[in-house]
């Protein structure tokens, strides 16, 4: 997939001394054909893991490893590829290099250039779980928090040590997706550090009998992606969702369901200290009303008629809860979609309610993007034209950071 408005857009890639680099040259890759630009900058270390070499060919580009290498030393390289930046990644991050950045160290070329710049920075640590566990660590990575650094992973799994545990560095798609992120909308807000945000995706299926049921039409993109964008904004992250074919996205829990029952008996148990709780799903409005144990048959019969009960309206339900979180509704509607949205905000006792039309074969429900209206029960009004459902879920979070900001004052 590229995208038009990345083109150009400039990345300063630092690799520093970690297995993880070969995964690294994917990133490379990957930012290119969204028509990025990167330049290279390695440490030592990085040199014996990956060859500068594979960097320039992936790049197209020379890599720099020294400080005193190549041009004259009136160009100072490291001051001009900091001007040059759009964004400074850092994949992967060693715990030595996360500790450089937060106390200022500058001894290399890698850390001078990340001392020199003040572009958006984003950083996928790599190490061994008891270094990633090592309070010193933690600071470091807090330190850069508060600096204004996004930080991506690491992921849990297994170790270059063969031990498991967290350490391991965020898989390429997902660095990617950090840094489309911060390249469309600058720094990530730490906003939801320390809250626990519940969101619903994708459908919910209703069985008729072991092999037949009832769907509604849901990918389940645009809340993986309310997901992952609140993961990155630091927030304890559970993501209940219907059948999807997605990937959850890293660091959140996952809880996948079936039913419209189980999806609510799965809301109930896990929002009750939820800060926001944004339901994104395509909750079935009804059920069959005896599914059956063995398979239907068909029989004689040219025609069926299937009992149907009311599905519980999880949302509703969490509208009336005595200790309602922040509550973010969606309302996908083919005709009268502010009318119909407002309504639904006041009837299910929402704070916010994302409205989209439903139609065009891209837009919407299956594709990946979003064409969406915002409404606040302050009567807050924003348009979001189309864009890719990452965008749209991005701007849904301003939205409620600033309601919510504003509702505190
Ligand atoms: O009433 P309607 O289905 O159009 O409302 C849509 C909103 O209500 C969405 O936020 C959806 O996730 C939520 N909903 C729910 N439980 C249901 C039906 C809808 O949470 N049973």
């Amino acid at each position: 997939m590229s995208s038009s408005s990345l083109q150009g857009k400039r990345v300063v890639l630092v690799v520093t001394g970690g297995i993880a680099a070969y995964k690294t040259c994917e990133v490379v890759r990957r930012l290119r054909d969204h028509g990025v630009e990167v330049r290279i900058a390695m440490t030592t270390a990085a040199t014996r893991f990956v060859a500068p070499l594979t960097f320039a060919a992936l790049s197209g580009q020379p890599v720099v490893t020294s400080l005193f290498e190549g041009g004259s030393p009136e160009e100072i390289p490291h001051v001009r590829w900091a001007e040059w930046a759009d964004m400074l990644c850092v994949a992967p991050a060693t715990a030595d290099f996360v500790a450089k950045m937060a106390h200022g160290v500058a001894d290399d070329f890698a850390s001078t250039l990340s001392l020199a710049n003040a572009a958006p920075t984003l950083v996928a640590p790599a190490m061994e779980d008891d270094m990633y566990r090592h309070p010193a660590v933690q600071r470091n990575i807090a330190t850069l928090t508060g600096d204004g650094v996004a930080i991506v992973g690491p992921a849990t799994g297994s170790l270059a040590s063969g031990r498991t545990g967290p350490g391991r560095m965020s898989e390429p798609d997902e660095i990617v997706a950090a840094a489309l992120r911060v390249l469309r909308h600058g720094v990530i807000a730490a906003d939801l550090e320390g809250q626990h945000v519940v969101i619903t995706a994708g459908p919910t299926y209703e069985a008729l009998d072991p092999v037949r049921g009832f769907t509604n039409r849901s990918s389940g993109r645009m809340g993986f992606e309310l997901a992952r964008e609140a993961r990155w904004r630091g927030a304890r992250v559970t993501l209940v969702a219907g059948p999807t074919s997605l990937v959850p996205p890293a660091g959140v829990r996952y809880q996948p369901v079936r039913s419209a029952g189980e999806m609510h008996e799965a809301v109930r148990s896990v929002a009750a200290d939820a800060e926001v709780a944004i339901m994104c799903a395509a909750v079935c409005d009804f059920t069959p009303a005896e599914p059956a144990d063995a398979k239907l048959k068909k029989g004689a019969r040219d025609r069926i008629d299937i009992p149907m009960v009311r599905t519980a309206d999880i949302l509703a339900s969490l509208g009336t809860s005595a200790e309602r979180p922040f509550l973010v509704g969606f309302a996908a509607e083919s005709s009268g979609l502010r009318e119909h949205a407002v309504e639904k905000m006041e009837c299910k006792n929402c704070d916010m309610i994302v409205g989209n039309l439903i139609g065009g074969a891209d837009v919407g429900m299956g594709g990946h993007e979003n064409e969406v209206v915002i409404l606040d029960r302050q009567g807050g009004e924003q348009q979001v034209g189309r864009s890719s459902k990452a965008d749209v879920a991005t701007r849904i979070w301003n939205a409620i950071a600033r309601f919510r900001e504003q509702a505190s004052r």
